[in-house]
């Protein structure tokens, strides 16, 4: 009988990369490792980690210093590194950080267990990362971290090429998972209790483009909403060029669909919108929102902004702001531009000097702060149906839920009420959040 050893996992970035830290500690648990939220305890660490801009990179060495410090008082303990940079960097992480024992890919998650094993064995660094995908990615085993949502990727990878991005690099081309695996997979959930289930793509709206037979995104819900445990579908992130009609319909016409879209624009002026090679005009963007509206009039929808993009003027960051009041965001996430490697923006003239950008960030953030407050006031005084996921971990007296549209609601209640759909009143909001009381 082997002892139960501990495992410490730290996630930054995308869902994605949360999702797929839920299948390695799935995998661990397999061969004997229990999860722990005490990095002195652990026996084994694990960053899984974000390359999407410059800052989240540095934060993973910054990070593997001190736990470099943790080990040295806990000999025999392993540090493992996975996810986007340990895909870009592979090997020179090592060099860069010389307490790493394992570096593992976005294409091998599966391989952990082995590589465990192997280092041990040889008592060397491991570092193995394939360039391309498996063909036939193996049903990796999960150990889900929440018990009422859960994630579901559906589709890995991008086959977009925006200027600034390093994603189609460290994730590769897009590979949808057959519909059926999916369905399998949510009936399982819905066995086991879960209630709500977010679909995840890097493009989530080009799912099935590459299967034989082609289908969409909005057949999947279809086939996904006939399972009635599960109470909410939600999928993450869409791509304006493929959030076609049909998959719009879908939403609007699935009772457990929420009327919920992520939906990146990025700029709010066309000249920008072309040198990212975001593939779409202001003006379509404009035309798809109100598609949605008036097919889901209640829909929140969210989206992500980069400000200060190469090249980019006064005058198309203002246009960036106009659009955000224009469309009136439920909310946004912001970020100055950041040049990565393998990207072709990061070679270009004209870069926007980092003081610049980083008043523009300061200057929309309060936009979008205030945007979004207004939409969340809209909300006071009406009934919301709240999904319970557990104690606000702010306010422990608290329960906090999520409504369809995704928004967090705050409210007094009893601890039972976890997974259930209650009615709240709302009766405050601020930018983030709303507050309420049980009807
Ligand atoms: N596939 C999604 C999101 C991908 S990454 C989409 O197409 O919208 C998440 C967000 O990170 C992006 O929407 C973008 O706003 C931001 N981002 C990506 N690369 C960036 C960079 N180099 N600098 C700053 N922000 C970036
Ligand atoms: Fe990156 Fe563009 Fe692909 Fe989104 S669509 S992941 S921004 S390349
Ligand atoms: Fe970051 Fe990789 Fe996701 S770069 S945003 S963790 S796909």
């Amino acid at each position: 009988m082997s002892v139960v050893q501990h495992v410490y996992i730290e996630t930054f970035g995308c869902q994605m990369n949360r999702s797929d830290s839920e299948h390695l500690l799935g995998l661990l648990e397999e061969i004997g490792y229990q999860p722990t939220s005490d990095i002195k305890a652990a026996d084994l660490m694990i960053l899984n980690t974000c390359a999407i801009r410059g800052g989240a990179e540095d934060k993973v060495y910054s990070y593997l210093g001190a736990w470099q410090k943790v080990k040295s008082k806990r000999p025999g303990t392993l540090i493992a590194v996975g996810g986007c940079v340990a895909q870009d960097t592979a090997a020179a992480l090592v060099k860069r950080a010389p307490g790493v024992d394992i570096v593992f890919g976005t294409h091998n998650l599966h391989r952990l267990p082995e590589l465990i094993a192997l280092t041990k064995e040889t008592g060397a660094a491991v570092v193995e990362v394939m360039q391309e995908p498996v063909d036939d990615l193996p049903e990796t085993p999960v150990l889900r971290l929440n018990s009422v949502s859960a994630w579901v990727s559906i589709i890995l990878g991008c086959n977009y090429n925006c200027t600034y991005c390093i994603v189609p690099y460290v994730r590769g081309r897009e590979r949808s998972r057959q519909p059926q695996s999916i369905i399998q997979e949510v009936e399982k959930l819905a066995e086991a209790g879960f209630k709500d289930v977010t679909l995840l793509g890097q493009n989530v709206t080009a799912y099935g483009h590459d299967l034989e037979p082609r289908i969409h995104l909005g057949h999947l819900l279809m086939q996904l909403g006939v399972q009635d445990k599960i109470k909410r579908l939600r999928f993450i992130t869409s791509h304006p060029r493929d959030l076609s009609t049909e998959i719009i319909d879908t939403v609007a016409t699935t009772a457990t669909a929420c009327e919920y879209f992520h939906l990146p624009i990025q700029s709010g002026a066309d000249n920008i919108l072309r040198r990212m090679a975001r593939g779409y005009s202001v003006d379509f963007y404009r035309r798809l929102v109100d598609e949605i509206r008036q097919r889901i009039p209640q829909a929140a929808i969210t989206t992500d902004l980069i400000v200060g993009f190469p090249g980019e003027t006064d005058a198309e960051f203002m246009d960036t702001v106009s659009f955000v009041e224009e469309i009136g965001f439920d909310s946004c996430n912001t970020a100055a531009y950041s040049p990565r490697p393998h990207t072709p923006a990061s070679n270009w003239d004209q870069q926007v000097p980092a003081a610049v950008s980083s008043e523009r960030l300061r200057y929309l953030n309060s936009v979008v702060t205030e945007v979004a407050h207004r939409r969340n006031k809209e909300l006071v005084g009406r009934t919301a149906e709240v999904l319970v996921e557990g104690r606000s971990v702010r306010n422990p007296d608290r329960l906090t839920g999520r409504t369809r549209t995704n928004k967090v609601v705050n409210f007094p209640g009893p601890e039972q009420l976890v997974g259930s759909i209650v009615d709240v009143r709302i009766e405050a909001a601020n930018a983030w959040a709303l507050r309420g009381d049980l009807i």
